[in-house]
């Protein structure tokens, strides 16, 4: 069959390269794609936004079945335009896809049907945000509503800080039209987890969790990032903690969207916070985590396009979902500068180093070909460095291995990806 990804990170190397292993797999597309998709994929300059195009270029490729890695076009509604024009296409359809596109909306949800989350308030009028803060408990967290590239979170911990954030969301839009409404929210505290899933509109199946870095420097000092680093599996997601997130948290979600009218099709991934009362939510996504599609991915034993079509066509229940009993850490080699400003341009020298070796990936992220077909950098995140392990300790002294493997100017690196591993 022929495939079509549509995005160029990261995350969906690493789905072309679970997609690459199906034996049902003859031939794959990416659009847009990137330097290093472009070995096992053919890449077209299409952008992932350009609904019209990407139709037009699967049926004219007769593409069997097409695959939405990034949240901005599955809240944009390309599933429903796929689906009109009669193509098989995973993930879910706009009005599904608001999970993620809308912090309102999920932080409703929740609230509706009883799921685990921070107490919050919503707001679309900043007066009323700052009456409300004056008598708020500091830190509080401030959320721009809509899609904001995992950047319109603020964590405050004055009320000054607090009045400044209301300005900065609602009033300088800083985060675009995200911010006309703006959820803020109990600050909480305890480990993250990252639980992906696959969902049919009925039937969920969890994938093995995993755990992001998501500031820029060690420590966990420094600005967001997109995410530097991930492990898999968590040591801190524990029996209890899964048996108590499939019971109050991940059949509880699907059945909410199902009874609301919009039915979930695709990954759903929870960002969760294990508390001291116990597993919260977090945030949802709509497709699978990056860097945490890097880790889990590679670990999964089913055929990547089995299990997307069971979700496709309602039948996961009949799947038995298998991941290796091992580990796998990433460390993101980014440019230095990023998230804020960096140079591009560089030219990544070592991958081959990675070739025929078992077990260790260089996914692109950030990269381009440059005029001479020599392999650039050409953005913040540029490569993740995977490798699996027996377990994480040795996942994780390989990873760090393979990140030596690779050179390029302005090579930036977190160091401490995976300590936590240590206090486990
Ligand atoms: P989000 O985009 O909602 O995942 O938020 C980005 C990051 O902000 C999360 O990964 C957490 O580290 C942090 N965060 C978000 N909400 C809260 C909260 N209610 N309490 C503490 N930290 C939070
Ligand atoms: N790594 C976090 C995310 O993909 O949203």
């Amino acid at each position: 069959m022929k495939v079509l990804i549509v995005g160029g990170g990261g995350r969906e190397h690493a789905i072309a390269a679970s997609a690459a292993k199906s034996s049902r797999v003859d031939k794959i597309y990416c659009a847009p794609g990137n330097a290093g998709i472009g070995k096992i994929a053919e890449c077209v300059p299409i952008g992932a936004m350009e609904f019209d195009k990407l139709v037009s270029f699967a049926k004219e490729k007769e593409i069997d079945f097409t695959i939405i890695g990034m949240d901005d076009p599955l809240a944009g509604g390309i599933v429903d335009e796929f689906e009109k024009a009669g193509l098989k296409v995973f993930g879910p359809r706009k009005n599904a896809a608001i999970l993620e596109g809308s912090k309102a909306f999920s932080k409703d949800l929740m609230k509706k049907y009883n799921i685990p989350t921070a107490a919050y308030e919503t707001f679309d009028d900043p007066k009323e945000a700052l009456a409300y803060l004056e008598t708020a408990k500091m830190p509080i967290v401030l959320k721009a509503d809509g899609l904001a590239l995992g950047k319109g979170v603020l964590i405050c911990k004055t009320l000054e800080e607090a009045k400044a954030g209301v300005k900065e969301i609602m009033e300088d839009k800083k985060f675009g039209s995200a911010g006309n409404h703006m959820v803020v929210e109990e600050f909480m505290t305890g480990r993250e987890v990252s639980v992906l899933t696959f969902v049919d509109g009925k039937t969920i199946q969890i994938m093995s969790s995993a755990q992001d870095h998501k500031r820029a420097k060690d420590g966990d000092e420094g600005l967001n990032t997109g995410g530097m680093g991930t492990f898999s599996p968590s040591p801190f997601y524990t029996a209890e903690v899964d048996q108590f997130c499939r019971e109050h948290i991940y059949q509880k979600t699907v059945d909410a969207m199902a009874a609301e009218g919009r039915e979930y099709k695709g990954v759903i991934f929870f960002g969760l916070m294990l508390t001291e009362d116990g597993p919260k939510v977090l945030e949802y996504n709509a497709r699978f985590g990056d860097p945490e599609a890097q880790v889990v991915l590679p670990r999964m034993k089913n055929d990547i396009i089995d299990v997307m079509e069971a979700c496709v066509d309602g039948t996961l229940g009949k799947l038995n979902l298998e991941f290796e009993d091992n580990a796998a850490v990433c460390v993101v080699l980014a440019s230095d500068g990023y998230p804020l400003s960096y140079e591009k341009g560089f030219e990544i020298g070592g991958e081959e180093n990675f070739e025929g070796k078992d077990g260790y990936y260089c996914f692109h992220a950030g990269t381009k070909l440059n005029e001479n077909g020599k392999v650039v950098t050409n953005g913040g995140r540029v490569l993740g460095i995977t490798a699996k392990g027996k377990d994480l300790k040795e996942a994780r002294a390989n990873a760090y291995a393979a990140t030596e493997w690779i050179s390029f100017d302005n090579k930036y690196m977190r160091h401490d990806i995976g300590k936590a591993i240590d206090e486990a």
